[in-house]
């Protein structure tokens, strides 16, 4: 596996890292996950928009924006990808010694590192659907930066695992917020709700993408917080993201949804979704 690290791509045996990178002491660092279509990078203006605003609000000083995508296409090619491509990209606020909490005194240069692997998405989750749990939103208060510090996403995404679910959905106060790698949404009588833009949830690209259909076809949104303890009250559930794009939801904790099935507004949205990504 080749990958871009250090200013070059190199193969991955010799990509080394000093264990005094922030990355590696304070989880001090911003990522993005992307997919190809065809080989292409899928809205990659937004996915750099977003890498962009959460490099400024956690004031890293990285501004080699533009060499990015060519780096990520290169990055592909010495890996041979066939089919299509997710990539991983990573900027750090760097290495310094000695390690202290705030930022270095001397300017150090940040660290980028670039993976791409081989991805298909997950047909059978799209067609039959999946289970979700729910667990407690105890991470921090700036959910709409793209942080690499992910324990309690990590923790919540473990504890779903141990429980044959695919995704743990997210309750702060009460309040439904997100997946910990993906939006949640839910249907009522046609009108489909997901949480609003906020500091307590991710932009996902893959959302603006959905709230962008429900626009262009005329069906009813409402970015309005769910209550936990209103659930049963809506008809369809589903998450989004770039790996999962749009997967329903059948089950939540030991609640089987409309016996199993994937709702109707689902179903729609994927058939767009499918268009519109195999025309990219
Ligand atoms: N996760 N919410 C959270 C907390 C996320 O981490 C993600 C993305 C999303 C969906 O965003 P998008 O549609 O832009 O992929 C929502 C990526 C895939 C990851 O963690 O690798």
């Amino acid at each position: 596996m080749m990958v871009f690290l250090n200013n070059r791509i190199l193969p991955l045996e010799e990509a080394n890292i000093s264990p005094f990178n922030r990355g590696f002491l304070f989880a001090d660092g911003v990522y993005e996950s992307i997919r190809t279509y065809n080989k292409k990078l899928f809205r990659y203006k937004d996915h750099l928009d977003r890498l962009k605003k959460s490099i400024k609000e956690i004031r890293i000083d990285f501004k080699e924006f533009d060499s990015l995508e060519n780096i990520i296409y290169d990055l592909i090619k010495k890996n041979s990808i066939e089919g299509e491509a997710l990539v991983y990209l990573q900027i750090t606020r760097g290495s310094a010694i000695p390690r202290t909490h705030s930022f270095p005194k001397e300017k150090i240069s940040p660290t980028l590192f670039i993976s791409v692997k081989e991805f298909a998405e997950d047909n059978a989750e799209q067609s039959r659907g999946v289970k979700v749990i729910f667990q407690e939103d105890i991470r921090w208060l700036r959910c709409d930066i793209k942080s690499t510090s992910l324990l309690p996403v990590v923790l919540a995404s473990q504890k779903a695992t141990e429980e044959n679910a695919v995704e743990a959905i997210l309750v702060r106060d009460g309040l439904i917020t997100e997946g910990t790698h993906t939006n949640f949404f839910a249907v009522k009588n046609e009108t489909v709700f997901t949480a609003p833009k906020s500091r307590l949830i991710l932009e996902g690209i893959t959302r603006k993408v959905v709230l962008e259909f429900c626009e262009k076809f005329k069906i009813e949104c409402c970015e309005e917080f769910i209550n936990k303890d209103d659930l049963k009250s809506f008809d369809e559930f589903f998450i989004t993201s770039t790996t999962k794009e749009i997967t329903p939801v059948t089950s939540i904790d030991y609640w089987t949804i409309n016996q199993g099935e994937p709702g109707k507004i689902t179903k729609s949205l994927q058939a767009v979704f499918k268009k519109i990504t195999e025309d990219y």
